[in-house]
């Protein structure tokens, strides 16, 4: 079985992205780029990644942890330098060399496959085999230079191309797999190229063709994969293009998105069958959502997980579960672990925070739940209030299954509501109301058992 060693080169400053931030961290559909690359790498059934960084990259290895393995290029001499420096730790240990930049974060894995296939799958012993793209836009990038018989003679950068070489539209994608014997003794060869003196990766073309090894060239057939980022507006370009990839994604698995343009799925979102969403709608971080739901518009979702026939309206949630069924919006805001049991009924200008609300719970209009337990089908009235902060702790509000919370009740905690009991309007909680019980008042006082209502007569 050949072995495939990765190596991604992140060492380049980013000066251009004009950011306090490596450029390799700024994310894009709320993941960082570099992660792109270690991903595909993963998906490839790589080793571990060799990732080249830069002087002050931290931040880097802190974010990708013991993803990938980092060599340091402590000065930035170019991308064939940049390579070389990943010798010493993978020579004699892979078959191949698949070298990417990381600052292309829509290369696919699929993709990166299919170099690596024709690679092996050659009888000619290749050096190396890259990846191309023919576009109209040439974006700066290095161009293919072809023979008669169509084999690759050399890579020319845009700097150094001629006029008839400018002209070329096969570029240079900058996806390489290589015999690992020859790369690593090839490396070395590169001559600096001037004015700027780099050692350029894509020179060991000319070096392959000088040792009467064959080169080959694969080409790619997404050109978002073209997509590179040395400025904030490729960043967005990258963006939109990830975004329509996604949303695709999801459309061709059953998902109606209404206005694609407009509705933002970070990367690692699951959306189930039937699920409709509506424009201005962003999902972000881990979150899930379930079969036949309506999100949005305007819902912003972030680490959520909705069960299904569950309608978002308008709203955001946080890290917070969503069971089957469950009705919110317009304007609610659900934070901070919260719970919602199947079938509850959030309305307009609500705050749940830090609580679990049973099944059937219905809270219509203007409340407030911080740290609270709150039992099945208990209805919470208009302009309910947890206060659950003495300006030093936060305390715990329980309201026990089917009780009626009249309008306006400030439920002082600690406080235990009992299950079935009723606060009366305007009431203000500071003693415990045992089950069953009514009471009211400012502070609220018992005042004797409640009635169940009587059920309207049908007219
Ligand atoms: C490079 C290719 C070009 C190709 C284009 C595709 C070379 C010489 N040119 O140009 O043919 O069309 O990519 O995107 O390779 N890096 C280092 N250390 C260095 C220099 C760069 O790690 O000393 C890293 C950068 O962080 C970046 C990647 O290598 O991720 C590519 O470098 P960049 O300067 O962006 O090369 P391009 O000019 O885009
Ligand atoms: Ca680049």
């Amino acid at each position: 079985m050949t072995t495939l060693a990765t190596v991604i080169l992140a060492a380049g400053q980013g000066t251009r992205m004009k950011s306090r931030t490596a450029k390799v961290l700024h994310p894009i559909a709320g993941r960082p780029m570099v992660d792109y690359g270690v991903e595909a790498a993963r998906q490839l059934g790589s080793q571990p990644p060799v990732l080249v960084v830069g002087k002050q990259s931290e931040a880097v290895r802190e974010y990708i942890g013991d993803r990938a393995v980092f060599v340091e290029q402590t000065e930035r001499l170019g991308t064939g330098h940049a390579t070389l420096m990943a010798r010493d730790v993978l020579r004699g240990r892979s078959d191949l060399v698949l070298v990417f930049y990381a600052d292309m974060p829509l290369l696919r894995a699929k993709t990166l496959r299919r170099v690596v296939e024709t690679h092996t799958a050659s009888t000619a012993q290749p050096a190396l085999t890259m990846l191309t793209l023919v576009a109209d836009d040439p974006r700066g990038f290095g161009r293919v230079v072809r023979r008669a018989d169509g084999t690759v003679a050399a890579i020319v950068e845009e700097a150094a191309a001629t006029p008839e070489q400018l002209a070329i539209h096969e570029l240079n994608v900058g996806v390489y797999v290589f015999d690992a014997a020859w790369l690593w003794e090839a490396l070395p060869r590169i001559q600096p190229t001037p004015p700027k003196n780099e050692y350029y990766l894509t020179d060991v073309v000319a070096l392959a063709n000088a040792d009467g090894r064959a080169v080959l060239a694969v080409e790619g057939d997404d050109p978002d994969e073209l997509i590179g980022i040395n400025t904030r507006v490729h960043l967005a370009e990258a963006e939109a293009a990830l975004r329509r990839r996604i949303n695709r994604a999801h459309m061709l698995n059953g998902v109606t998105i209404v206005d694609p343009a407009t509705t933002y799925i970070a990367a690692d979102v699951s959306i189930g069958m039937d699920t409709v969403i509506w424009p201005n709608t962003h999902l972000r971080g881990a979150t899930t959502i379930g079969e036949g739901c309506v999100i949005g518009p305007n819902a912003v979702l972030s680490n959520a997980t909705v069960g299904d026939d569950c309608t978002v309206i308008a709203s955001v949630i946080e890290d917070s579960t969503l069971k089957n069924g469950v009705r919110m919006g317009p304007f609610a805001r659900v934070r901070n672990g919260a719970h919602l049991g199947a079938g509850v009924h959030m309305g307009n200008f609500g705050e749940i925070k830090k609580s679990r609300l049973g099944p059937g719970v219905k809270m219509g209009h203007f409340s407030y739940i911080g740290d609270a337990e709150v039992g099945a089908n208990v209805n919470i009235g208009a302009g309910t209030i947890t206060c659950n902060y003495d300006g030093v702790n936060k305390h715990k509000t329980v309201i026990g299954e089917g009780a009626f919370i009249g309008s306006d009740t400030m439920l002082v905690a600690p406080v235990t509501i009992g299950a079935g009991a009723l606060t009366g309007a305007g009431a203000v909680v500071k003693q415990p109301v045992p089950d069953g019980q009514v009471a009211v008042g400012v502070p609220a006082r018992v005042i004797g058992a409640r009635r169940q209502p009587q059920k309207k007569k049908k007219t």
